[in-house]
């Protein structure tokens, strides 16, 4: 998932901010700051952009951003000791872009469906977060989600395969990686063509890391539990200079609280905590958002995107994007809040 933005790209590349809604945009483009979009982030169709707990895939200098569907009306779980606020899952949306800005949609590329309440991909479920990553030996797509019942009590991890990145994806089925239940997911793919699967564990009180097979169709029996007992969620892992770096956010339901990152030499590694890397307004509740991807844009200047979502959690649907630079720099993180251009 490496970046052929050039350093000009990057020098104007700015964000802009309204109504709960950032996005990257390049400074040549038009600011979208009429009202009828204040908010809103729109496709090349001027259709709202669907895609929830997502992360981005770059392949063959385009980005392809997939995302979770949220549509229809919010509704609470009853019985739960929690806000278990839920939309009919509605499948994984791709848009794809070369500038970050404009994302043609490219349309759903794994369905929800409606005539087997049996099925892990039923709309009365929860398919959430999903990531896809590029497996050069197979040549396939490889996407990974959460998938859970209406309560969250399945706690699985799913995975389907596709010969092109706007899919349609084959759903092959989910597991409990080395039997552990998984829910906040994320993938990472290193420089050595390894990839790992990292999600919230152990009733959501330990994250595991766990190396995928070659194929990325299944998790190894080699696996670290890391952030012990601290209840971290919404995983997104970067390396730069060598070092690895997950941001995590506390685990809230849809409500926004503090993110942190942890450090290490390699991902099967020891994992050492940092501070929240926010910095500035709302900074200890990331923005009012939770982290879903980093994306490298120029990795070895330590420059990333740091995306996340601004949950609605009575009318999912209507949730936000949030998407800041993320700096890395001597071993540190920062996340700066940027003021929109308005
Ligand atoms: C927070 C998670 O990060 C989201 O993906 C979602 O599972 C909500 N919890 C559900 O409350």
């Amino acid at each position: 998932m490496k970046t052929s933005l050039t350093s000009s790209f990057l020098l104007s590349l700015f964000l802009f901010f309204s109504n709960g809604l950032l996005l990257a945009q390049p400074k040549k483009q038009p600011v979208k700051n009429s009202t009828e979009q204040a908010g809103l982030w729109k496709d090349t169709d001027g259709h709202f952009i669907n895609a929830h707990g997502g992360g981005i895939l770059q392949h063959k200098g385009i980005y392809y951003w997939f995302g979770e569907i949220k549509k229809g009306k919010t509704w609470l779980v009853p019985g739960q000791s929690w806000e278990c606020y839920r939309v009919p899952a509605g499948g994984i949306s791709c848009y794809s872009s070369k500038d970050l800005n404009a994302w043609k949609y490219e349309g759903v590329v794994l369905s929800a469906t409606t005539n087997n309440r049996r099925s892990d991909l039923d709309t009365s479920n929860v398919i959430e977060r999903p990531k896809v990553v590029y497996n050069q030996k197979t040549g396939q797509f490889v996407l990974w989600m959460h998938i859970d019942h209406k309560d969250y009590s399945y706690a699985h991890a799913g995975v389907a395969v596709s010969d092109k990145p706007t899919g349609p994806y084959r759903y092959l089925g989910s597991l409990k990686p080395n039997g552990h239940d998984s829910r906040d997911m994320t993938l990472f793919q290193d420089d050595d063509g390894k990839a790992y699967l990292i999600h919230a564990s152990e009733n959501n009180n330990t994250m595991h890391i766990n190396l995928l097979s070659d194929d990325y169709l299944r998790p190894t029996n080699r696996y670290v539990r890391i952030l012990e007992g601290k209840r971290r969620e919404a995983p997104a892992l970067v390396k730069q200079a060598g070092k690895y770096y997950l941001i995590t956010s506390d685990c809230t339901g849809w409500n926004p609280n503090p993110a942190s990152v942890a450090v290490a030499d390699s991902p099967l590694g020891k994992w050492a905590t940092q501070a929240n890397p926010c910095v500035g307004p709302n900074a200890e509740t990331t923005f009012r958002s939770q982290s879903t991807y980093i994306l490298p844009l120029d990795p070895k200047r330590g420059k990333f995107l740091f995306m996340a979502d601004r949950w609605n959690k009575t009318n999912l649907e209507d949730s936000r994007y949030v998407w800041l630079p993320l700096d890395i720099k001597a071993g540190k993180v920062t996340i700066p809040w940027q003021a929109n251009k308005l």
